[in-house]
């Protein structure tokens, strides 16, 4: 803990939200919920919509401390912590490093790899590559593809058959100019939260129509959550593990969510989210309260672990 939960409470809290990414419309709905929780709660806070005057408005609003509700590109990417380092102005969430890492695919598959972490097989295509290689290896379906630096499941496509191959491509190739082809792990979906360096209850997601995109995501009723989520103990505890050490050495620090396919014993990890989203039907919030943490006490326990890179 970085901040006294004292001094919070003179302390002028910057809710950064909305912002240039594709996910602005639900980091709108995050900064809202963020807000209305520390305003309710005593706290004095700003909600800021994080364009490119923020460095102005950080400085009209004297702001003390920043709570990044962002998602997607300018705000979980590493460069909003870029800038708030520059400022002097302490954040939520994790540094420069880990935030680049985590938002890229490719990287954090990389960085899974190297430190023998599970993760789906995958390739790898940039824009203006020849496909012919890569597409001769597609041989076994269903496949992912998705675009290696975007969220809220944007650009995600399942591959069925090798006629739909060069669509999908195409599709992820207009979000980013490096795309995956990611071996489809047909099984149960889950994400653990993390806070503080803890493993918070597991979720299971259900999506209504099989695919967790992003109307299952953020419409109400479109998905089924059961938490704790129904896995063997020791699966359940090995996963909490696995989702701890995979923050640690990414370096993630504050709250976090690691998303996971299980498929009997097998796991594997999908991807991990620095910035997860506290919209209503957001899984980190579910996760919290399971552990008795309410909505108010876990953005306040965010905050008090707000800092800057050392
Ligand atoms: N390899 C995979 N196998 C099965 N389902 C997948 C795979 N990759 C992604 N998905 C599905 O797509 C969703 C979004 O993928 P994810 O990698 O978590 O990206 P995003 O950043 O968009 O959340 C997942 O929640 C899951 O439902
Ligand atoms: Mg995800």
């Amino acid at each position: 803990m970085k901040i006294e939960r004292d001094s919070l409470k003179r302390m002028t809290i910057g809710v950064l939200c909305g912002g240039l990414s594709r996910e602005r419309e639900v980091s709108l709905r995050t900064g809202e919920g963020v807000h209305q929780a520390l305003v309710d709660g005593g706290y004095r806070a700003v909600l800021i919509d994080a364009g490119r005057d923020l460095p102005r408005q950080l400085a009209d609003n004297s702001v003390d401390v920043a709570f990044i509700a962002l998602h997607g590109r300018f705000g979980e990417d590493g460069t909003v912590q870029g800038l708030l380092e520059m400022l002097g102005v302490p954040y939520t969430g994790s540094g420069v490093l880990a935030s680049a890492l985590a938002i890229d695919k490719v990287a954090t598959k990389k960085m899974l790899l190297y430190h023998e972490l599970p993760t789906p097989g995958f390739l790898v295509l940039r824009r203006g590559e020849e496909r012919t290689a890569v597409l001769e290896q597609c041989r076994h379906f269903p496949l992912v593809v998705k675009p290696s630096r975007e969220g809220s499941t944007l650009g995600i496509s399942i591959v069925r058959g090798a006629e739909e191959l060069e669509e999908a491509l195409d599709e992820a190739l207009g979000l980013d100019d490096t795309v995956l082809i990611e071996d489809c792990i047909e099984g149960m979906e889950v994400t653990v939260s993390i806070l503080d360096g803890e493993a918070l209850p597991i979720i299971q997601i259900v999506p209504k129509g099989g695919f967790y995109d992003y109307h299952a995501k953020y419409t109400a009723g479109q998905t089924r959550y059961i938490v704790p989520a129904p896995l063997p103990a020791a699966v359940y505890r090995r996963l909490q593990e696995v989702s701890v050490e995979t923050c640690r050495v990414l370096g993630v620090r504050g709250a976090a969510r690691v998303d996971f396919m299980v498929r009997e014993k097998e796991f594997y990890i999908l991807e991990v989210n620095t910035i997860p989203g506290m919209t209503p039907t957001s899984l980190l919030p579910k996760a919290a309260r399971q552990a008795g943490i309410d909505y108010r006490e876990l953005v306040v326990r965010m905050l008090l672990d707000a800092g800057l890179d050392k």
